[in-house]
């Protein structure tokens, strides 16, 4: 299994991967199968390869195959620039278990930590999701917030828990609820 970045060329799997994402793993992302089938295949390459630079996505392959991924989207707004989104991570089944998800994890904050003017990544995991928050925690996120009835998954409605992850020791801090929540005062262990 190795890691490397999308290109657009990337597209036509990456397009079949996140469909058997959003029908296998379905209470974990916001999207249904029928929504992502019928984008058109420049959603797919912006995905990967935005011209704009607004997008970076990376897989994880074994051989050829890819079987997994995930994606950052940045802002080109002058006051939201300083944040990203982690997206779209998903791991085959058959590849689970053997570290595919922390390595694109590892390769996203890598990248994330070389993008000049960005001080911050988010994310939101659906409530219960253990495997997941958990990735997410040993990188180091932490949780801010909980919005309750977030989703409406083929299990009912589902709270979203939000997280982040600060890229730099030194990020100016503005707000004194910066990871200081009541959602974080509940210490390492995963809500739900
Ligand atoms: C979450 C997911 C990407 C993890 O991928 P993976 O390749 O199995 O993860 P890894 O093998 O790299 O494991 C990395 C860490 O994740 C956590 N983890 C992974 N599987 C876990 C499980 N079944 N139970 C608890 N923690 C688990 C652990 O912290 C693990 O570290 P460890 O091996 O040192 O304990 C994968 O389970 C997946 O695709 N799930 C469905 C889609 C999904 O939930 N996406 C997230 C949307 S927010």
């Amino acid at each position: 299994m190795h890691v490397a970045r999308l290109q657009a060329s990337d597209a036509g799997p990456y397009r079949k991967l996140m469909l058997q994402a959003y029908e296998l793993a379905a209470d974990a992302f916001t999207s249904t199968v029928a929504e992502r089938a019928a984008e058109p295949d420049s959603f797919w390459v912006r995905r990967l390869a935005d011209p704009t630079g607004l997008s970076a996505a990376f897989g994880a392959f074994d051989g050829q195959k890819l079987v997994g991924t995930v994606a950052l989207e940045f802002s080109a707004k002058p006051k939201t620039r300083h944040k990203a989104s982690v997206i779209g991570m998903y791991v085959s089944p058959e590849a689970r278990g053997s570290g595919a998800g922390r390595a694109l994890l590892d390769a996203a904050l890598e990248h994330a930590r070389q993008r000049e003017g960005l001080l911050q990544l988010t994310l939101t995991v659906t409530e219960g999701n253990t495997p997941a928050t958990r990735l997410y925690i040993s990188a180091g996120f932490q949780f801010f917030g909980r919005e309750p009835m977030a989703v409406l998954t083929p299990a009912g409605y589902q709270a979203k828990l939000h997280m982040w992850l600060a890229l730099q020791r030194d990020a100016p801090s503005r707000s004194s609820s910066g990871g200081g929540s009541a959602v974080q005062a509940s210490g390492p262990d995963v809500p739900g």
